[in-house]
């Protein structure tokens, strides 16, 4: 378990728990956390869980992108940035705790 902080576009933060092996994607969700769609259920099909990593987190994240994640973010409505992740392909480690994520304007 550890805490991920997830900031809207507008800069509000919400912070939750989110189970060690679970994705980032669902923390979202199952906290009712808004801006983290994940339409297609973490299945690398929709890009609607696109999330902008925290600068200072991006470097400690073990996991990059796959090629499958690195192709599906072009497709993400929001522009594309260096940090730029699926938050379901995000998978929490007790290494994560305090991980911060931005959330983009629109997940459309
Ligand atoms: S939830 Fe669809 S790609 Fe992440």
């Amino acid at each position: 378990m550890g805490k991920v902080t997830y900031v809207a576009a507008d800069g509000a933060a919400t912070t939750v728990d989110v189970a060690d092996g679970e994705n980032v994607m669902r923390g979202a969700l199952y906290n009712d956390v808004e801006g983290i769609i994940g339409e297609c259920g973490g299945g690398l099909a929709c890009a609607t869980c696109h999330c902008y990593v925290d600068d200072a987190w991006a470097a400690q994240l073990g996991t990059p992108a796959s090629k499958d994640e690195d192709e599906l973010i072009d497709s993400a409505s929001a522009e594309r940035r260096a940090t730029s992740r699926l938050s379901c392909q995000i998978v929490m480690d007790p290494a994560y705790d305090g991980l911060v994520v931005h959330m983009p304007e629109t997940q459309y």
